[in-house]
């Protein structure tokens, strides 16, 4: 079922310079492109249905017509900080096909009228920055980016810039404070990016992914695209997909595969000896689903959201009946205590506290009570913050600590684990 419409060279290791990309037809939907109204690419990618891959589902061709009607300087911005636990396809993109994601933002950035972009690569991916930084300069010295490219009378510029670790600069608000030289603090919205953003002025970002697919949209327009997928998660995705299965990896799936035919057909299975326990479906982030609810599931934002998770950025985690789910629920506190920028109280001292619990709970000094004290300040997480840290914290609590109740209840009771026995923390954590 892998269907490769971004992916069906990634296996060429000369799809990675200028002259492989382009003798596979790299760059000629940047021609097809300067040969079209800038308006009308919009239009392309707003039909084709594209939904931005960073996590929100956000219709792509929408975001750009959010731009105000002025002549203010504006910034396209890549997001490549990827930081979601679970989630690695925009590595494997950027390593594989730096040209495509190259391609697809020269084309965006025409379309949206940008002399400037910047592609905000996250610290630790070192062989990634080195392959785009490599595939940028082979770009200007080939003509397609800089002053008057391919004679079409646009310019645009396009650099590198590294992150330093935080997760919490793959927030768009955040990567843009990062950007402009400041902490990378979230800000509060609206203004949204597209009306002030970078440095004050209008600015798009969107994820590798999302920017990436824009070419074989062009090529192909916006009806072919809709030939995969479903009506109203169009096109195909990129999943990372790990845990204990025989082949973790990155596939690209037409949206609305069968999670059952994806989990045997693309990841081989079950590892020998494991068992499908529970599944979160698109990055730590995303509400854990049961087995009974990922057998019956389809990967697309809509049966996602109908399940009360979400697709979010892709990253398929498989838990298998061996883990236990108060040391994985601590394992994710722990990151996102860690990872909390700390502007906000609900979000600086509930991910603490949810951390210090589920550390208690796994130390044999958790009550029966911690469970529901987990759930009680979780919910006082949502929709009450800067950023969206603070839900995506909250929301794995709540799924977890109602769904696998027993496994908790346990570890309070027992001050074991119902699936590991008697763990000591520290060895297991440190
Ligand atoms: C805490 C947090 C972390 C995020 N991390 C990323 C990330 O690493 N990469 C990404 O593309 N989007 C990330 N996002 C989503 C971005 O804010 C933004 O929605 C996205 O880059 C938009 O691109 P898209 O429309 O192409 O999806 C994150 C959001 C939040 C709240
Ligand atoms: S929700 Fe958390 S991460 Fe987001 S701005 Fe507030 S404190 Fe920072």
């Amino acid at each position: 079922m892998e269907t490769k419409l971004l992916t069906q060279h990634y296996d060429k290791p000369e799809y990675q310079s200028l002259k492989g990309y382009q003798k596979l037809g790299g760059y000629e939907a940047l021609k097809k492109a300067f040969s079209m109204k800038p308006q009308d690419i919009i239009t392309e990618v707003k039909n084709a249905g594209l939904r931005g891959r960073g996590g929100a589902g956000f219709s792509t061709g929408m975001k750009w017509s959010f731009l105000p009607n002025n002549n203010e300087p504006r910034y396209l911005l890549c997001n490549a900080d990827e930081g979601e636990p679970g989630t690695f396809k925009d590595r494997v993109m950027m390593e594989r096909a730096p040209h495509q994601l190259i391609e697809g933002m020269i084309i965006s950035a025409f379309a949206i009228n940008s002399k400037k972009s910047y592609i905000y690569i996250r610290g630790e991916y070192m062989a990634p920055i080195k392959i785009v930084e490599k595939a940028i300069r082979e770009v200007y010295d080939a003509g397609l980016l800089g002053k008057n490219i391919l004679g079409s009378g646009f310019d645009h510029d396009m650099d590198v810039y590294r992150g330093a670790g935080a997760y919490i600069v793959g927030e768009e608000t955040g990567l843009i404070s990062s950007l402009e030289g400041k902490k990378g603090q979230p800000k509060l919205k609206p203004p949204f990016p597209a009306v002030q953003g970078y440095l004050k002025k209008p600015t798009i970002v969107n994820n590798v992914e999302t920017l990436a697919t824009v070419p074989w949209i062009i090529t192909n327009g916006a009806s072919e695209y809709k030939k995969y997928g479903t009506e109203k998660s169009p096109g195909t995705k990129l999943f990372s997909v790990s845990g204990n299965i025989n082949k973790p990896g990155v596939y690209e799936v037409p949206l609305g595969i069968p999670f059952k035919d994806f989990l045997q057909n693309e990841c081989g299975g079950m590892k020998p000896g494991y068992e499908l326990k529970a599944l979160i479906p698109g990055g730590s982030s995303c509400p854990v689903l049961t087995r009974d609810e990922a057998l019956k599931s389809t990967m697309d934002y809509e049966c996602m959201s109908q399940l009360g998770s979400m697709l979010g950025s892709g990253g398929v985690i498989i838990i298998d009946d061996k883990q236990c789910m108060v040391d994985l629920l601590n394992i994710l506190m722990n990151f996102y205590h860690h990872e909390s920028c700390g502007q906000c109280t609900p979000c600086r001292e509930g991910t603490g506290w949810m951390n210090k619990i589920t550390t208690s709970l796994l130390t044999k000094n958790g009550k029966l009570e911690d469970i529901s004290l987990l759930h009680k300040i979780a919910s006082h997480m949502l929709g009450t913050t800067i950023c969206a840290l603070s839900d995506a914290a909250a929301m794995p609590v709540m799924s977890f600590v109602t769904k696998f109740r027993d496994e908790f209840e346990y570890y309070a009771k027992e001050k074991r684990s119902k699936v590991k026995g008697d763990v000591h923390y520290a060895q297991a954590h440190h």
